[in-house]
Formats: C-alpha cells, sequence, structure tokens
C-alpha cells in the first residue's frame, strides 16, 4: 500500500486532526457548545483533506469520508436483525394510569415501578450498526421488519460517531437506534431557501428531515443540517447493561447524542408530572417534539413484559396536544386562485407557535368566519398542529370591546376588482373575469408544478416576478421567455437563468395526462387527467369532445364531462393548444397511458385499497396509480377493506386491520399486483 511510504510524522498528523476535527464536530453537533469557529474548523478540515490526497492515508473515521459518495439509483432492502417496534399511544393522564395499572398487574406487583421519561423527538427512526466498534451500515426503519440501506446519507450526518469511542466497553456488534430530525430554525430556514428557488416547501420538520435522509444523491443529504438523537438499542453482542438508564449512560460516554432531557422516576404520579413539565418545556425546545416516551427501566422487566405485534408493552408515548397561542387578527383578507376562488384568510400579530413564527392562516371561507363568528381585532387561539399549516381555533369572546369589524363577502375581486359570484349551494366565491392577474398567475404556477409540467425553478416567487415584468401573461410565453429576458431581472444570475431555461426545455417534451393536468381544467386533478388519457389517444382526439363522449367513461362524472367538453368546445382554447403544440413552440406530446383496451377491467378492479405510513411516491400519486387500474382507494379501514398498503412509520389503520385480518402488503407488492406478477384475487 501507498501508506507504508508515509512518513511518520505526516500519519501522526493526520491522526491529530481527525482526532482534533472529530472532537470539534462532537462539541458542535452532540454537546451543542462549539469552541471553535467554523471558519477555524473548515480551515483544518481542508488542511487534513490535502494531506490526504497528497499521501492517499485515509483514516475509515475521517471526516472526509463523510462526503462525497456518488448518487445511487435507488436504496438496497435491509432486513433489520431484530425487528424496529412501534409505541402505543397515550393520549391524557387517564390513559398514562391504565398503562401503568396494566404494567404491574402483569408484572405481579403492587408496588411502584422506576420509569423513564424523555421527549419524543419528531423525525426519522434510524437503525446504525457498528460492527467491532465501526459505523457498518444505517437504515431506515421501513415497516420495521425491513427499511433502506441509507448508510452513505447517514455518514454525512456530523452528530453521527463513525467509530465508538469509549475508554472501555467496546461491543463486538451493536445496533443502535435513534431519530434523525432537524432543529425548527434550520427547517424554516430550508424552506425560505426553497421558496426563493421556486421548490415545493416541506411541512413539517419532520418530513424534512425524512425527505433529506431518502436521498439518492448524498450531497443532497449533507447540506442539510440534520441531527441524530439516540433512544435504544437492537441486536447486541458483547456489551450488557441492565437498564434504559445504563444504556442512555452508556451512549453518552461512547458519544452518542442522546435525548435532551432525560429522567428516572419512580411511579406514575412522578410520571405525570415530568410528561408535564416536558409539554410545557417543549415550546423552548429547539427541536419539535410530539410527546413524551415513557418506558419501563429495567431490562429484566421489559423482557417480561415483551411485546405486541407492532408495540412493546413496557414503553408508551404520551402524545402533546397541538401547539396553540393567542394573538390578534389585525386584518382579514381575500386571495384569488387559480380558479377564481376567493380564499379570506386572517393577518396575525406575528406569535411564536412551537419554534415557527405565525402571521397568518387561512380561514378557509366565509362560512367558517361565519361559523366561528371571527371578527378583525378579534384575540383568537390560534393552533398549529404537526402538520404545520395553522388555524384559528376559537375567538376569546371575553376580550372584545366592541370594536371589532366583521368582514363581510366581497362584492368585487381583492385582486382584479371584478364582480365576484357565489353560486348557488356553493361555499365558494369566485372571481369570473378571464384576466384577473392572480388567477393567471396561480395558472401559470399549477401548470409549472410538480405534477403538472414540471419545470422546476419556476416556482411561485419566481411567477409573480415574471408577471410583474410583464414577461408572461399566458402559458406560451413561458415558451418563449430566453435567457437574456431572465438576466434582466433581479433574482436571476447567470447559472439560475440557464437552470431555468434548461427545465423549460425539458418540459416541452410531456405526457398528455400531465399536460392536461396542467391545463388546470375545472375539476380536472391528477386522477382525472390519468382516465382521460388512457381513454383518448391524443390531445387532438379530445378536440370538440362532447359531454356524452366523457360520461361513458366508468369513472367519470357529468361535472367533469362538462367542463372538460366546454373547454375542448372553445374556440380560444382550442387555439391555444395549437399553438403550443404547433411549430413555434413545439410541445410533442406522447401518451404512455393510452390502453386500446382501455375498457377492459384493470388489475385491481372492484378492490379497495387503504394506505398508511409513508409511501415511496406522495400519496396522493400511489392513490391516483390505484384509481387508474381499477382499484378504489379509500381513507378508513373497514371490513371492505381489502388490502391495506403498509408504510414506514405505520399507525393506528394497521392495529385496525390487524384485527379485522384484512391483508396487509407493501408498496411494492402493490406494484406487483398492478404488473400482475403477484397474487391475484380469486375471484371465486
Ligand atoms: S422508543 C420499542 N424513544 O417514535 C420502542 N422512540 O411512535 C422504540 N421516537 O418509532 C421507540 N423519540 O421513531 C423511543 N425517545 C424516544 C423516541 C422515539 C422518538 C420515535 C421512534 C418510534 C416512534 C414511535
Amino acid at each position: 500500500m501507498m501508506s507504508t511510504a508515509v512518513p511518520q510524522e505526516i500519519r501522526k498528523e493526520i491522526e491529530r486532526l481527525v482526532k482534533e476535527l472529530n472532537e470539534h464536530s462532537y462539541r458542535y453537533y452532540v454537546l451543542d457548545s462549539p469552541v471553535i469557529s467554523d471558519a477555524q474548523y473548515d480551515r483544518e478540515f481542508r488542511k487534513l483533506r490535502d494531506l490526504e490526497k497528497k499521501y492517499g492515508h485515509v483514516l475509515p473515521d475521517s471526516p472526509t469520508q463523510r462526503v462525497g459518495a456518488p448518487a445511487l439509483d435507488r436504496f438496497e432492502k435491509v432486513r433489520h436483525s431484530e425487528p424496529m417496534l412501534s409505541l402505543d399511544n397515550a393520549f391524557s393522564a387517564e390513559e398514562l394510569r391504565e398503562f401503568d395499572k396494566r404494567t404491574r398487574k402483569m408484572l405481579g406487583t403492587e408496588e411502584e415501578i422506576e420509569y423513564t421519561v424523555e421527549p419524543k423527538y419528531d423525525g426519522l427512526a434510524m437503525e446504525l450498526s457498528y460492527r467491532n466498534g465501526a459505523l457498518a451500515r444505517a437504515s431506515t426503519r421501513g415497516d420495521g421488519y425491513e427499511g433502506e440501506d441509507v448508510t452513505r446519507n447517514i455518514k454525512t450526518i456530523r452528530a453521527v460517531p463513525l467509530k465508538i469511542e469509549s475508554d472501555n466497553r467496546i461491543p463486538s456488534e451493536i445496533d443502535i437506534r435513534g431519530e434523525v430530525y432537524m432543529y425548527v430554525s434550520d427547517f424554516d430556514r430550508l424552506n425560505r431557501q426553497r421558496e426563493q428557488d421556486g421548490e415545493p416547501q416541506f411541512a413539517n420538520p419532520r418530513n424534512a428531515a425524512a425527505g433529506s435522509v431518502r436521498q439518492l444523491d448524498p450531497s443532497v443529504t449533507a447540506s442539510r443540517k440534520l441531527l441524530l438523537s439516540c433512544y435504544g438499542i437492537g441486536a447486541v453482542r458483547g456489551l450488557s447493561l441492565k437498564s434504559h438508564e445504563e444504556l442512555i449512560q452508556w451512549l453518552k460516554s461512547a458519544r452518542f447524542p442522546v435525548p435532551a432531557r432525560f429522567a428516572v422516576v419512580k411511579g406514575i404520579d412522578k410520571v405525570l408530572e415530568e410528561v408535564a413539565s416536558i409539554e410545557t418545556g417543549r415550546e423552548s425546545f429547539p427541536f419539535e417534539a410530539d410527546g413524551a416516551v415513557i418506558k419501563v427501566n429495567d431490562f429484566g422487566l421489559q423482557q417480561k413484559l415483551g411485546t405486541k405485534t407492532r408495540e412493546p408493552r413496557w414503553a408508551i408515548a404520551y402524545k402533546f396536544k397541538a401547539h396553540q397561542a393567542t394573538t390578534v387578527i389585525r386584518d382579514i383578507q381575500g386571495s384569488v386562485g387559480r380558479t377564481g376562488v376567493v380564499t379570506p384568510f386572517a393577518i396575525f400579530e406575528p406569535v411564536r407557535i412551537g419554534g415557527v413564527t405565525v402571521s397568518r392562516s387561512t380561514l378557509h371561507n366565509w362560512d367558517e368566519i361565519e361559523r366561528k363568528d371571527i371578527k378583525i381585532g378579534d384575540t383568537v387561539v390560534v393552533e398549529r398542529a404537526g402538520d404545520v399549516i395553522p388555524h384559528v381555533l376559537s375567538v376569546v369572546k371575553e376580550k372584545r370591546t366592541g370594536k371589532e369589524q366583521s368582514f363581510p363577502i366581497p362584492e368585487t375581486c381583492p385582486a382584479c376588482g371584478a364582480r365576484v359570484v357565489r353560486e348557488e349551494g356553493e361555499v365558494a366565491v369566485r372571481c369570473v373575469s378571464l384576466h384577473c392577474p392572480a388567477q393567471v398567475r396561480e395558472k401559470i404556477g399549477h401548470f409549472a408544478s410538480r405534477g403538472g409540467m414540471d419545470i422546476e425553478g419556476l416556482g411561485e416567487k419566481n411567477v409573480e416576478l415574471l408577471y410583474e415584468h410583464g414577461l408572461i401573461r399566458h402559458f406560451e410565453d413561458i415558451y418563449r421567455l430566453t435567457k437574456e429576458d431572465l438576466l434582466k431581472l433581479p433574482r436571476f444570475a447567470e447559472k439560475s437563468a440557464q437552470n431555468l431555461i434548461d427545465a423549460i426545455e425539458k418540459s416541452r417534451h410531456a405526457e398528455l395526462s400531465r399536460f392536461l393536468f396542467a391545463l388546470g381544467i375545472l375539476h380536472v386533478g391528477e386522477y382525472a387527467s390519468k382516465v382521460l388519457a388512457r381513454n383518448f389517444r391524443s390531445l387532438e382526439d379530445l378536440y370538440e369532445v362532447k359531454p356524452e363522449e366523457i360520461m361513458a367513461i366508468k369513472q367519470m362524472g357529468e361535472k367533469i364531462a362538462t367542463s372538460v367538453s366546454a373547454f375542448f368546445n372553445d374556440r380560444k382554447d382550442i387555439d391555444l393548444l395549437k399553438s403550443m403544440t404547433g411549430p413555434k413552440i413545439g410541445i410533442r406530446i406522447t401518451n404512455p397511458d393510452f390502453k386500446t383496451e382501455a375498457a377492459a377491467p384493470g388489475p385491481l378492479e372492484g378492490l379497495t385499497f387503504v394506505i398508511t405510513g409513508a409511501m415511496p411516491k406522495p400519496r396522493k400519486e400511489v392513490e391516483t396509480l390505484i384509481g387508474i387500474n381499477g382499484g378504489h382507494a379509500s381513507s378508513a379501514v373497514s371490513a371492505s377493506t381489502d388490502y391495506l398498503v403498509v408504510g414506514d412509520e405505520a399507525g393506528s389503520k394497521l392495529d385496525k386491520a390487524r384485527k379485522l385480518g384484512i391483508k396487509t402488503i407493501s408498496y411494492d407488492e402493490l406494484l406487483k399486483m398492478i404488473e400482475g406478477k403477484g397474487e391475484q384475487p380469486k375471484l371465486f
């Protein structure tokens, strides 16, 4: 090996740098108390990298080994040596007391039990497998039995030790379990950046963490500020521990990050006190805690209690209520969506809720305003559940002074001043102007969106900018944009302009279903566009289509039929389509969905599916997939459910399905059923 030729002092220097840099990482990412600046760290890091390069001598736990792995096509599946269980939930003190009662009964004791209490981190569960002290593999929880190999991504997280550093007791084999998560402030920053770049925002820190880990390109993961908190183990050899407390202590001594708060208490009363204290304290946690986890401390007792199918009997999660805060409504305004619907929203006195500053929230519609009796100037309780989108829960009527003002249904569009209408039996108020700038902007945004033409970089902000500068008024204008146009705008530089032009160019080749969705025809969502694409060979085949022809398709109702037919019988619309697919703009549409045997039943015909847990694709897409293959996707498990499609972090639906004896399948198995290779339902 080349390394034999490495001079002794260089070896020493490399060792020193690795040790020092790892120490700084540990101080920064685990202890949260750095002693050097980022710039100093970077300098030392570069020094190490240069030496490694020059002498070809790289230690396995060198910080340089965390980054730089090439992108993958897909993740390998990994079987956990012991299943990664989930937790039973409690939503009240009562339910926690019941848990304690059950536990004591099973253990046949009247005595108080020793419990541990720690925050429940809202992130992504992970297993880190160490072999002889070195990180060998990291995998996601998956369905609890089988996850995905995300080792190269997890290595980029600096709080994850590449090597177990411990003075004693390095087990020959240990699977450490923990949660990968993100600080709320870093989540905010990431979302702001994404908004600027015209990329879709993450709904909450958990999704951001999960999305960052499940990246095929490790450099993307590396760019996200991910953290880790360890709270358990799976298989272990060469280490004997007596309690959860000992485990946490060992983890700490081995330099693993552990929960920010950790208490050992005796008896359920003390548990309740600690849980309450964590719940009050959580508003000041820098991370999102969605509950507290209570565990029987003694491993011997844990063993006695054993596990149910999905959960241990020795632990329970107490789920916190949604974050709430009170604030004052400064104003109520209307915003105009793509179809002209005017949606009222409240502007608040900015208030922090669960670590996020909230200054506005949708009020949904005027019925809702009336029902909750919301007025400008009102003090209101605002709630932000795990999904981050805040909403007004109620008005604090005692705080009324009489100066509050109600916000009547507008008679004109807040964006363009045109007349608005409210159709019989509809809660929505709609602007009917064809030139309403808000609608036009929303339409263009929808056209470029992920489910549509998928033009990366043409998000809300950029559409607004281009609209303001008069560069886009219609879909076609997107395809007339030049790099020079973009470079004149404040937010564009050479690279970002080129990227957008490239993304637009790419979208010139489109599948019919996406193109139809992108057009934003009333009532035509992703599912309906797929169905149309299955039944019509080409775009031209839809020109002048009659409502009856659409109605003849099994999945299509009168509303869609009317609106699709109206669209394709309108001269202006047809002219637009002709121009877009004509030689000047040159959008090329292919239709892989079209099936000559479209009328034949799909492989999932007559079957009802329910989805639970995280899917590899957005849930809507999976539902669409089920729908276009003849199946029906429902949201609740019942006796008429045929299959439960189970993903990561499956919830209570799985328990219910088990009780009802409903078959569970993975997403991959669903795909197999569709491809016709898997199990086919028998008709008799
Ligand atoms: S213990 C066998 N402790 O919550 C019990 N889980 O809802 C294993 N979680 O899958 C879990 N913080 O991803 C435990 N302090 C903590 C936790 C925690 C977050 C997650 C974990 C688990 C899920 C269950």
